[in-house]
């Protein structure tokens, strides 16, 4: 049984000079109950509180920890950059070598412009597909995430047929009205959007694989409708690969399904840890940005020597080692497969999706393939389920709606352990 007094005490003193305590919302814990662990270490598949609990990780920083944590590699090249400055704000080699890397590995990109975070990302690319368009709509997708701009801060109101309304606080409804939604998976209600906004939609913008409604894989079929309604209607389309980019094969969701986005937004992984965006695409488009073109978008950290060596060294190791996916897709398969037979064991069956080295367990009997059947999941009982796994020693998203990511570090051994665990915690949530 782990007890976390001092992650407790922590909680209530970061209240006081941290709104909720923490810097991001899911982490507070307030989706499963009970007080966020504070962190003092990982290595490896091992994440360290401050009470001295030891965790097995699921979340991987939420993806970029690929090759578990503090890589040897990565904190190399972290190290043997630092004593030549930690910024410098003008143009260095390093950016370059990256940017041909990622241009070599993602089959959308022709041009790239590194960024500090997803969201800045994901910002930037809408600004250009809209500056590249002159038009001004956007189309998302009901329970898909693209980081806290506020353009992407839009549920879908009543249907998905209707006008966005803000998500939260602050958004403008003028914001808002640019923002339309369908839901994932449904290529006809995209197609109705568009016919009713004619030449009037910039772009396209979804997660290829979602990642942010719980894991959500696109319907056979579905990714390619896009690209063909994009082309047609001269819609830019956005793969947003912030989490499944270099995580479901070297080029990401478009590699693996085969289709080609206009434009890519990226993260995580591409800084090793480190905080990183990047947004890329065809040149025509990329050629908008300034100082190329008119669409202005800067950053005084941008292409920061620390975060391109950590990159450098994560992209490279994943370019000249492709058996890591074959790997990834081995260890998930084998969690799943035990995950699956377990719930048969004690009479129980969950949906859980499952693609490359990520997945999600729904608590719901329905398939899930969109938002609307995301949300047929018992949250109660996934908060139960959490709390029994993280008592176990195992480190979960502390939400129903949140894809888990394993490493390469994760062993048949820790297979086995996750599984002992997952075993006891469905009972004990069932119950
Ligand atoms: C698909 C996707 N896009 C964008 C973002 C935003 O990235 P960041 O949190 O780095 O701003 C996230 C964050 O989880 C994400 O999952």
């Amino acid at each position: 049984m782990k007890i976390a007094p001092i992650s407790e005490e922590l909680f209530q003193r970061a209240q006081h000079s941290i709104p909720g305590g923490v810097n991001s919302p899911v982490r507070a814990f307030r989706a499963v109950g009970g007080n966020p662990r504070f962190m003092v270490s990982a290595k490896g598949a091992y994440m360290f509180d401050e009470d001295g609990n030891r965790y097995i990780e699921l979340i991987n920083s939420w993806g970029p920890m690929i090759l578990g944590h503090a890589a040897d590699i990565v904190q190399e090249a972290v190290q043997k950059a630092i004593p030549d400055s930690l910024s410098f704000g003008a143009p260095t080699r390093k950016e370059i070598e990256i940017a041909e890397l990622i241009v070599d590995l993602v089959p959308s990109i022709e041009k790239v412009r590194m960024v500090n975070s997803g969201t800045e990302a994901t910002m930037s690319a809408i600004r250009v597909a809209r500056g590249y368009t002159g038009r001004n709509k956007m189309i998302k997708f009901e329970g898909c995430y693209h980081g806290h701009g506020d353009s992407f801060l839009i549920a879908a109101g009543s249907g998905a047929i209707t006008l966005g309304v803000p998500d939260s606080p602050g958004v403008t409804q003028g914001v808002a009205a640019d923002t339309l939604t369908a839901p994932f998976n449904d290529l006809e209600a995209v197609k109705t959007l568009v016919e009713a906004n004619k030449n009037q939609i910039a772009a396209i913008i979804l997660e290829p694989v979602a990642g942010n409604m719980g894991l959500v894989l696109p319907a056979p079929g579905f990714l390619q409708g896009l690209r063909d309604l994009c082309t047609k209607e001269g819609i830019v389309l956005i793969f947003d690969e912030v989490m499944t980019g270099f995580r479901l094969a070297p080029g990401g969701a478009q590699q693996l399904y085969g289709v080609t986005p206009d434009m890519t937004t990226l993260g995580k992984i591409i800084g090793g840890g480190m905080p990183v965006g990047a947004y890329g695409g065809k040149k025509e488009i990329m050629d908008f940005v300034a100082p190329a073109g008119p669409v202005y978008q800067a950053g005084t950290l941008s292409g920061n020597p620390i975060a391109m060596s950590a990159g450098m060294a994560m992209l490279q190791y994943l370019q000249s080692h492709r058996e890591v996916y074959t790997n990834l897709e081995q260890t998930t398969s084998s969690m799943v497969t035990g995950m699956r037979e377990n719930m048969q064991q004690l009479g129980l069956n969950y949906t859980i999706n499952h693609v490359g080295s990520m997945f999600s367990i729904f608590f719901t009997e329905q398939p899930v393939t969109d938002f609307e059947s995301a949300k047929t999941s018992d949250t109660a009982q996934f908060g139960r389920y959490f709390n029994s796994m993280l008592q176990r020693g195992i480190y979960l998203a502390p939400s129903q709606y949140e894809s888990l990511f394993v490493s390469t570090a994760i062993t048949d051994d820790l297979v086995q352990e996750y599984l002992q665990a997952n075993r006891e915690a469905l009972e004990e949530a069932a119950r």
